[in-house]
């Protein structure tokens, strides 16, 4: 039966609006049974299913219903793959069903501002086109299957310390390009049910409290029509919170402010129709999850195990291949060293963490994978729960280095290092992982280097490993992906999508992660990730976008199907690629966008597009990208929106951010130009600037010269002139004219000149 909705507002009384305002518990809303209102239930997300038994709270962190742990948000970023993300989600949205979930708590799109917050493996990417683009397909993959998602955290949530308290200070432009960019898309295109608001203050305002955030840009500007929830325990007044549109506290109170609500509107503090608007939001949604219950839903777990498998393979990323080691040949000896082969890292600590339905490690997938073809030996090398070097465990290792052909090495950051709750305070790995390597590395010249991390680490060892394949946190089917990849079952085909810098001090946020008290200024503005490293010419570890392959791509040919375009238009680019090795595999082809002519600090670069392919060897395919005014536009911070300034844009695409082989260039035109209105302390140049005002300004400037012998010590030092007139606010005219030219003439000038532009 669907909720009429006005009608039961009217019906409510405000006792009953409040109540319905909190959770009853930890995961449901209050049933209201005099009106038919039943309860929903939402559970974490993103990449797994936390349904938490009975009564257990936030805290039973692993005492959840069996569930598919899909690979953690860093991983399926770096499949780049927007069918895959789709489907994931709708497996997600059938095990919800199956379990009488309605909304499920992700997926999580706060971007990667420094490498070291404790919940980056939750995270998509440092880039908000790449974190929004896969977070639309999630949302739409789990939505499709009739569950709700919950996009969070809303927002710049992009650190662990003190995250309940510190107010993230940055500016507008920033927002807007980077932190609500990640998120906006995907509201708009994906249309998820529910918003989380995050923990932290955004500009000195809790986000729990914050109108802009929540209803000008949220609900007015992005048109988003579901409910606004908090994320666990974020409400700090929770009036205002009303007043600002955070329609769900979670979990449950026990009461205390929904009496808080009540007293509000009694004392005239909080108006009815507030209320009302986050009571018919909230039903708009609880109607949507009755209306989609499919209590008859099952899923097989091994179809979704299969599932897990496919796309950890394709998250993976061979970071380094020298020698063409990989993949390995079933042959001759092997030696699999380090814990992590047996016992996994394949999911993150905190809300996220998911009771796996099963849990393959990559000894036992070798071991099957390659039957009796390879003579296998295991050695444990370090104590995972421990950083120092355990000698029995080096020797055993060395051993085994030594008698093999070669050595996959499992090494990365324990659960310890990494975790929601707490940011990392460096990039290490243990020392004893590292100790381990530096030994083998003395017996052993063939090293495959798998790491397990939900981030990037430095790697001074770098030197020792002839392979690496980043295996982030990829899941319970882990270890099959791992033998996959390893044995070229599968090719690899993950780019990273996010940095990994050499050194953490070369990160943009360094000097200002994780703030100062209470507050965390964004001093790097729209400079993180490569659009940092690119404009510092710092050279990475490894840049966005980089992930190699058993086979070769060519990028042959780019072209757009016009050259010069208005900002109302859209533009087609297509981009050839060509399989050149002897592997079918699959690439993910990246194309960024520059602008000439900026006024304003844009990076070099920025992503406007990628898509991925698969090729046989010797295939050649096009691939066409649509751009659009927001490829081009920066945030304008007088217009409050989305403007492009008209120039030349050039079109880069390749393989990687740092690999850019084919470019080509269009003429942007804006159709809505930034109106600007002249007064005295506008300078010179901003008048010859101008393409209407120039000509007119240039030739009086040459008759009044001369006319006045105004300009004559151009003629001296001409460069260092020009450069001072253009800095010379119109004000300054009157002492360089020495009387000549009176208050009121100027003002009659820039009258004139504004006159021009109207
Ligand atoms: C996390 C959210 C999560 C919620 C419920 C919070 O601590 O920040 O991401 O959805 O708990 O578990």
């Amino acid at each position: 039966m669907s909720i009429v909705i006005e009608n039961v507002i009217e019906q409510m009384t405000l006792e009953e609006k409040a109540s319905l305002c909190s959770g009853r518990n930890f995961w449901e809303t209050k049933p209201i049974e005099r009106l038919f209102i039943p309860s929903i239930m939402m559970t974490d997300g993103p990449h797994g299913l936390r349904k938490q038994n009975g009564d257990a709270d936030h805290v039973g962190l692993h005492d959840s219903v069996p569930a598919t742990c899909f690979p953690s948000g860093s991983a399926l970023a770096s499949s780049w793959n927007t069918d895959l993300l789709f489907a994931v989600g709708s497996a997600l949205g059938r095990e919800c069903q199956t379990h009488g979930v309605g909304i499920l708590l992700g997926p999580a799109v706060n971007l990667k501002r420094s490498p070291l917050c404790g919940r980056n493996f939750e995270y998509f990417s440092e880039d908000p086109y790449l974190a929004s683009r896969l977070a639309t397909h999630h949302i739409l993959g789990v939505q499709s299957q009739g569950v709700g998602t919950s996009i969070k955290h809303f927002a710049a949530n992009n650190q662990e310390h003190r995250r309940m308290s510190t107010s993230a200070v940055i500016d507008t432009r920033t927002l807007h390009e980077l932190y609500l960019a990640s998120f906006e898309y995907a509201i708009k295109q994906a249309k998820p049910w529910t918003v989380m608001c995050a923990y932290n203050r955004l500009n000195g305002t809790y986000c729990a409290e914050h109108d802009e955030l929540l209803t000008t840009i949220l609900r007015d500007t992005w048109g988003f029509d579901g409910f606004v929830v908090s994320d666990w325990g974020a409400v700090n007044n929770r009036v205002e919170g009303i007043l600002a549109g955070l329609d769900l506290e979670m979990p449950g109170n026990g009461g205390f402010n929904d009496a808080n609500i009540v007293k509000a509107v009694n004392e005239g503090k909080l108006s009815m129709k507030a209320l009302d608007d986050a009571v018919r939001n909230l039903l708009r949604i609880i109607d949507k999850v009755i209306q989609n219950r499919q209590s008859d839903t099952t899923y097989s777990q091994e179809e979704h195990h299969q599932l897990a498998r496919q796309v950890a393979s394709e998250c993976m990323v061979l970071l380094k291949n020298d020698r063409d080691i990989l993949p390995l040949q079933k042959d001759g000896s092997l030696g699999l060293i380090g814990a992590f082969a047996k016992t996994p890292r394949y999911q993150g600590g905190g809300s996220s963490h998911v009771h796996p339905t099963k849990l393959v490690s990559s000894y036992d997938a070798i071991l099957e994978e390659v039957g009796d073809a390879v003579e296998i030996h295991y050695a444990q090398g370090y104590l995972p729960d421990s950083d120092d070097l355990d000698a029995n465990l080096l020797e055993e290792a060395i051993a085994v280095a030594q008698k093999v052909d070669r050595v996959v090495l499992f090494i990365g950051l324990p659960e310890r290092y990494e975790s929601e709750g707490f940011d990392r305070l460096h990039l290490d790995i243990p020392d004893n992982h590292i100790k381990l390597l530096e030994q083998i590395a003395k017996v052993q010249t063939n090293i495959v280097v798998v790491l397990s991390n939900g981030a990037p680490i430095e790697m001074p060892w770098i030197d020792h490993a002839t392979a690496i394949l980043e295996g982030y946190l990829s899941g319970q089917a882990v270890g099959q992906a791992v033998a996959d990849l390893l044995f070229g079952i599968v090719n690899p085909s993950g780019k990273l999508a996010e940095t990994f810098p050499q050194k953490l001090h070369h990160n943009p946020s360094h000097l200002n992660f994780p703030g100062d008290g209470d507050e965390v200024i964004y001093h790097e503005g729209v400079f993180i990730g490569y659009r940092y490293y690119e404009a510092k010419s710092i050279k990475p570890l490894f840049p966005f976008g980089h992930g190699l392959s058993y086979t070769t791509f060519s990028y042959d040919h780019i072209e757009v199907n016009q050259q010069q375009i208005s900002d109302q238009d859209t533009l087609t680019v297509a981009v050839t690629v060509s399989n050149t090795g002897n592997y079918k595999g699959k690439e993910i082809i990246q194309l960024y966008v520059h602008d000439h002519q900026t006024t304003v600090n844009r990076p070099l670069k920025e992503l406007k597009g990628f898509t991925k392919i698969e090729l046989a060897p010797g295939e050649q395919k096009t691939v066409s990208f649509t751009l659009d005014k927001r490829s081009f536009a920066y945030f304008d911070t007088d217009l409050n929106d989305w403007q492009v300034q008209t120039g030349d844009f050039s079109l880069y695409a390749g393989p990687s951010s740092d690999t850019l082989p084919l470019v080509c260039t269009v003429h942007v035109t804006a159709t809505k130009a930034k109106p600007v209105v002249f007064h005295k302390n506008s300078t010179l140049g901003d008048l010859l600037d101008h393409p209407i005002v120039s000509p007119v300004v240039t030739q009086m400037m040459r008759s009044y010269g001369q006319e006045m012998g105004l300009f004559d010590d151009l003629k001296d030092n001409p460069e260092m002139m020009q450069a001072m007139m253009r800095n010379m606010p119109l004000r300054g005219i009157l002492h360089f004219a020495g009387g000549k030219i009176s208050e009121e003439q100027l003002e009659q000038m820039i009258d004139m000149v504004n006159g021009l532009i109207r």
